[in-house]
């Protein structure tokens, strides 16, 4: 894979980066994901600012390559969060799920290196002008929360191309080597990939989740609560009851009170794989097994040069 303006604005050997995830991506992940080449990051979302501020030496004692934040804007101690990552020389900075502007400039202003995700050309380009340094556009396909339009990556990628002047880091459905060509070959620069990392020995999902996620059939997943926050769900007995709700019209404060608090901790990360609320990708029915996260990168490097001759080959 070749080196672009991405990798040289993150200092990473290979367009990939390791998404940041609730419950998931602590420092293990980031750690081994930066050692394989790519942008290992921390997600903050699930920690509080003494947790991420142990996660993030932890991270920096297991590796001298880059490391990010990902920093979802709507939780109450997010000005702690950030605050705890700039104090350990944290460059690079991922804000999600919130206005582009609450942070960039600040960060900016101290030399920090500014990422935004969205699920828009139109927010694309808001994050532009705020100031952002790359964005991360999210296809409908993809795990976690997610935008509300239901535009799929191979239509979200061009739009956004088409928008913006920096870099487009192309996430959701993305697993394989196959699909990070189709992803450059779209104009996208990097590649985020959540799901696929979820499903390493590294992440902190708990292994009963693995497991079920290795055996899971091709219509695994559903977005849900598209009238509250839309979040992909693996169909476990948790999401039929949401899906009972939603058809039977609850009110919103219905919902909140069923989502109640600390569902996904309780599936994702302590594995009660009933009552939890799973996230996950589409993608998760073509991953049927859970390697280090070395050995990940090297399938996908691998396949990526074989989907590459095959192009040539056709040509
Ligand atoms: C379990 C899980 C937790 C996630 N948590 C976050 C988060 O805290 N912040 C965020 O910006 N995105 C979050 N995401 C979305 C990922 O960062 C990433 O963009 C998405 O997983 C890409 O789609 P893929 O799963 O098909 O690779 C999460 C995704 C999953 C699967």
């Amino acid at each position: 894979m070749k080196k672009n303006r991405l990798t040289e604005l993150l200092n990473i050997e290979l367009p990939l980066i390791q998404a940041g995830m609730v419950w998931v991506s602590g420092a293990k992940l980031a750690a081994a994901s930066s050692n394989a080449g790519c942008l290992g990051v921390i997600g903050a979302g699930s920690m509080q600012p003494d947790l991420l501020d142990y996660h993030i030496k932890k991270a920096k004692s297991l590796t001298d390559k880059p490391l990010a934040v990902n920093f979802p804007l709507l939780y109450s101690k997010i000005e702690e969060q950030i605050e705890v990552a700039l104090k350990n020389n944290i460059q690079v900075f991922i804000t999600s799920a919130g206005s582009p502007k609450k942070f960039t400039s600040l960060l900016k202003e101290k030399g920090k290196t500014v990422i935004h995700v969205t699920s828009t050309p139109e927010l694309a380009k808001k994050c532009e002008d705020a100031g952002v340094d790359a964005v991360i556009v999210e296809g409908f396909e993809a795990g976690g929360h997610n935008g509300r339009d239901e535009t799929t990556s191979l239509v979200l990628i061009p739009q956004c191309v088409e928008a913006v002047d920096i870099p487009i880091i192309a996430a959701g459905g993305f697993a394989t080597g196959g699909s990070v060509l189709a992803g450059l070959a779209l104009g996208a620069e990097g590649i985020q990939m959540g799901t696929r990392f979820l499903m390493t020995e590294e992440s902190s999902a708990h292994k009963n989740y693995k497991e079920l996620l290795a055996h899971a059939p091709h219509n695994a997943t559903m977005l849900m609560m598209k009238n509250l926050v839309p979040v992909r769900l693996f169909k476990n007995k948790f999401y039929e009851e949401i899906k009972d709700l939603e058809n039977n019209c609850a009110s919103k404060d219905v919902l909140l009170q069923h989502l109640g608090k600390g569902r996904a901790k309780l599936g994702m990360l302590e594995g009660d794989l009933d009552n939890g609320e799973l996230e996950v990708g589409q993608i998760c029915s073509l991953i049927k097994t859970y390697p280090n996260v070395s050995d990940v990168v090297s399938e996908i490097q691998a396949e990526y040069q074989q989907a590459r001759q095959r192009v040539l080959e056709e040509e």
